[in-house]
């Protein structure tokens, strides 16, 4: 064995002990990172330039490049948040082709609602598991974007409006996958809360807000369970794009976090190579073929990037190459994974209603099954994170093998489209011969899906419709929904009990009769707040941003912080959950520590309570919310058991971002402390002082507004005084487009070519919709950029050549056809160059850096 590769042995096994020490928590696992990065300090010297530019973006949609020749191997990359999805053909990124069977977890909507970190490390397990068995090396989340707006149309991957919440299930998520060898890699960083425009929207949110809000999750993640990886986003934040900003990459996650592991960009998410470099972002993703190498070789050759900048991101890379070890995963049990998936899925159930205790149902209820969506469960869904299940169940099969008495099933409605008088005639029938109505309603494929918001928080009418019908001649309904986002129910009054189901992955179904039968105490609560409409969310003026820039006005008043500082009453609230059997909360005392109480379970059958703890300032301070989650606990107790929790403070308990310092402070003064059964229903509460710096050490730049959580209009003014500076422009008019102008756009394109694309890939999509089978591919053209011709076209379109693309759509076709031409000529001699100077330096025992010509 030659010195070098016994150092990468040893290495190796380095890696191999850092990552079991991972299992035992973030700073063992820091110190288990150190060790491999010496590791890589000699390989750095062992690629030519050409090599570790090359290094620095992927091999193909799901692969990176190797250098065998230094022992670098290429990883295998593969969504998502809820199951492996290892494309077996052709790649894609949308969920369009197919994938090898996995488990189907319930998303992260939905795990959110067990409030139960442990159940999301076993996931996590589960994941890593099934991972390695796949040959993947890299799990392409959990999804902890927050959730701005009850209309983003991947609410469904995400876990909550609370960051805390979100920060501590996706922890979980991160320890149980990386405890099996692999690497999570938790998305989308940062501020990525809304999928119109996603890959051409700038992010506006000021510090505050943009730390306690939407980076405390990140920061959670990264300080408890130490991730391998972190996937930037797409959006630009604050006028940088993610995967080039160094304050979110080198600024926060690494000086200020810590963090020492690879940013990989979202697909198709870089923007240009050598800003990204420079600013932390490691390894861009799919394959822009050798275009970004090239980039990069030429910016080392003008001197704007430094040999040594390069060098930084290619160890990043290696290191995550090092900390890779599918040797230490377990092995996978196709059934037992079913049945953890249905345990999840059951523990995040949530009784929304329950009158007159209707439900549990005893053995033998005569049953009438209505509902197209107990025949065709929803259980995902549609995008990146679209798993293959190993098995699937539906309500149909689970109830005939349940102690109810089905007397007919009844399709009910149609899941796409109008009324059908047949089928709810039909379903009018079936209800008349039983006892109780179980109607399975839900929001269809169409109706969230990643690449696409909602525009509207509603229940397909002729669903409603049906309700009102069956409401005629029973009210014994219970309503099963099935949806990944909160919706609006003004037809709650009709329904007698509401199980809320959420996307509960392949055994969903199950879990569900078995809350309906009373086999499992429901014991889910809401992640996220049900407002009573829509209009009522505090985002609602200002979301979706529709032009370059979302902005943030309603800042740190996101979900419950907005409703229960303002006072604005919800259907829902966060927190919020019925039980079948009751429990009472003692009294709480407070100490520098924590919280402490009792809580007992005071009702006939076992049962689980989510004891939430909310913190509040008494004292006069900077503005805040009036309540936020800062922690919470899950206890399981047998009818009249106790039990006493304690609920410890931690360092984000009483912290605020302080914008006048640039840091994180505590005010000193008096802090309220509640217990509660969700944000409303508090059951005991106590003062404490905290010992900080003097209140008004602060100086708090927030206009009035803010100071009530009255954020339904800020003004432009008042927002620039929030930001501290002058709001970005907007764009608007005909216009002349550029390379980062998402495709939409050529709506106000000079060339009436562009604008006639634009119109035929919006009729698409509306085709596509009217079919009731969302089209991922024509959302994520239409709000793709130009760019990203570039980006995910494995080297065929440089960017050279996107730039004579764009000169075309502003009406300079001539022009841009000559560019074009000769563009293309160019870039496949550059590539066809670069890729032979790979290959001859691959079969090269010592290369030398000074002998690689770069590609300017
Ligand atoms: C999504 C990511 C996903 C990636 C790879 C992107 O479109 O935003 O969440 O991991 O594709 O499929």
């Amino acid at each position: 064995m030659t010195s070098r590769e016994s150092h990468r042995a040893e290495a190796r096994t380095e890696a191999a002990a850092a990552s079991s020490a991972r299992t035992r928590g973030g700073l063992a696992a820091r110190a288990g990172h150190a060790a491999v990065k010496e590791g890589t300090a000699t390989m750095t010297d062992e690629l030519t330039l050409l090599e570790k530019a090359a290094l620095l973006s992927g091999e193909s949609v799901w692969e990176t490049r190797s250098v065998p020749r230094v022992g670098l191997r290429a990883l295998n990359l593969s969504d998502g948040p809820h199951g492996i999805r290892k494309q077996l053909g052709s790649g894609d990124h949308l969920g369009i082709n197919g994938s090898a069977p996995a488990t189907c977890f319930p998303t992260a909507a939905t795990v959110a609602n067990s409030w139960d970190v442990s159940l999301a490390e076993q996931i996590g397990e589960a994941l890593g598991a099934e991972a390695a068995a796949l040959d993947v090396d890299v799990v392409l989340g959990p999804g902890l974007n927050i959730k701005r707006s009850p209309l983003c149309g991947r609410n469904f991957e995400y876990f909550s409006e609370d960051p805390y919440l979100s920060g501590k299930l996706a922890a979980g998520y991160v320890r149980g996958i990386q405890s099996q060898g692999a690497s999570a890699c938790p998305k989308h960083f940062a501020a990525n809360s809304q999928e119109h425009r996603r890959m051409a929207s700038d992010s506006v949110v000021d510090e505050r807000t943009l730390r306690e809000i939407y980076l405390t999750a990140f920061e959670i993640v990264v300080r408890e369970a130490a991730p391998k990886a972190i996937m930037s986003s797409y959006n630009k934040v604050n006028g940088v794009y993610a995967h080039e900003n160094p304050h979110l990459l080198q600024d926060v996650l690494r000086d200020e976090w810590g963090f020492d592991g690879a940013v990989v960009s979202d697909w198709g998410g870089s923007n240009d190579a050598e800003a990204a470099v420079k600013a932390g972002g490691t390894l861009e993703m799919p394959s822009p073929g050798l275009d970004s190498a090239r980039q990069l070789l030429a910016a080392v050759e003008a001197g704007t990037l430094t040999e040594a900048e390069l060098d930084v991101r290619v160890a990043e890379m290696r290191t995550l190459v090092d900390r890779i070890d599918p040797s230490l995963a377990r092995k996978v049990d196709a059934q037992a994974e079913h049945e953890l998936a249905r345990r999840v899925a059951e523990a995040s159930q949530v009784l929304l209603k329950n009158d007159d205790a209707l439900l549990p149902l005893a053995a033998g209820t005569r049953v009438a099954v209505i509902g197209d969506f107990a025949e065709t469960p929803r259980y995902q869904g549609a995008g990146s994170s679209l798993v293959n299940p190993t098995q699937l169940s539906t309500a149909r099969e689970a109830l005939d093998g349940s102690p109810l008495a089905v007397v007919r099933y009844a399709q009910g409605f149609r899941r796409t489209g109008g009324a059908d008088e047949a089928l709810a005639s039909e379903a009018v029938d079936a209800a008349r011969e039983a006892d109780v109505v179980l109607l399975y309603l839900g929001l269809d494929e169409t109706s969230e899906s990643e690449g696409n918001d909602r525009t509207h928080m509603e229940l397909p009418l002729n669903q409603v419709e049906l309700l009102n019908r069956l409401r005629q001649s029973t009210d014994r309904i219970v309503v099963v929904l099935s949806a990944g986002s909160a919706v609006e129910m003004p037809w709650i009054d009709d329904a007698r009990a509401i199980v809320h189901g959420y996307l509960g992955g392949q055994a969903g179904a199950e879990a569900t009769v078995n809350v309906l039968t009373g086999a499992v105490n429901p014991s889910g609560r809401l992640a996220e707040t049900y407002p009573l409409h829509l209009e009522d969310n505090p985002s609602h003026p200002y979301y979706p941003g529709k032009e370059t820039s979302a902005e943030y006005r309603e800042g740190l008043y996101v979900g419950y912080r907005y409703y229960s500082t303002a006072e604005v009453p919800v259907l829902f609230p966060f927190g919020y959950g019925l039980s079948y059997t009751t429990f009472a909360y003692g009294e709480v005392t407070v100490d520098a520590e924590g919280a402490t109480f009792t809580v007992t379970n005071t009702g006939a059958v076992e049962g689980a309570e989510v004891a939430q703890l909310y913190v509040g300032r008494v004292s006069a301070g900077v503005h805040r919310p009036a309540r936020e989650l800062k922690g919470f606990h899950k206890a399981r107790l047998a009818p009249g058991e106790s039990a006493t929790i304690t609920i410890p403070f931690d360092e984000y308990t009483f912290r605020h971002f302080s914008v006048a310092n640039d840091s994180w402070a505590v005010e000193a003064g008096e802090y309220w402390i509640g217990i509660g059964a969700s944000v409303e229903d508090i059951r005991a509460f106590a003062h404490l002082e905290v010992a900080g710096r003097a209140a008004d050490a602060d100086a708090d730049p927030a206009p009035a507004p803010y100071a009530t959580g009255a954020v339904g209009a800020i003004t432009d003014a008042e927002f620039a005084t929030l930001l501290g500076r002058r709001l970005p422009e907007l764009e608007g008019g005909r216009r002349v487009l550029e390379a980062n102008s998402p495709l939409l756009a050529m709506h106000e394109a000079r060339s009436p070519l562009a604008r006639l694309a634009a119109k035929v890939l919006r009729s698409l999509i509306a085709r596509s919709e009217r079919k009731g089978k969302p089209d991922l591919n024509l959302y994520f053209l239409y709000n793709m950029p130009f760019r990203a011709i570039g980006k995910m076209t494995n080297g065929a379109v440089s960017m050279e050549m996107v730039d004579s693309i764009v000169t075309m759509v502003n009406g300079r076709h001539l022009a841009g056809i000559g560019g074009l031409i000769g563009g293309f000529f160019r870039g496949a001699r550059t590539g066809k160059r670069l890729a032979a100077e790979l290959a001859e330096s691959a079969e090269r025992p010592t290369p030398s850096t000074d002998s690689v010509r770069t590609g300017a």
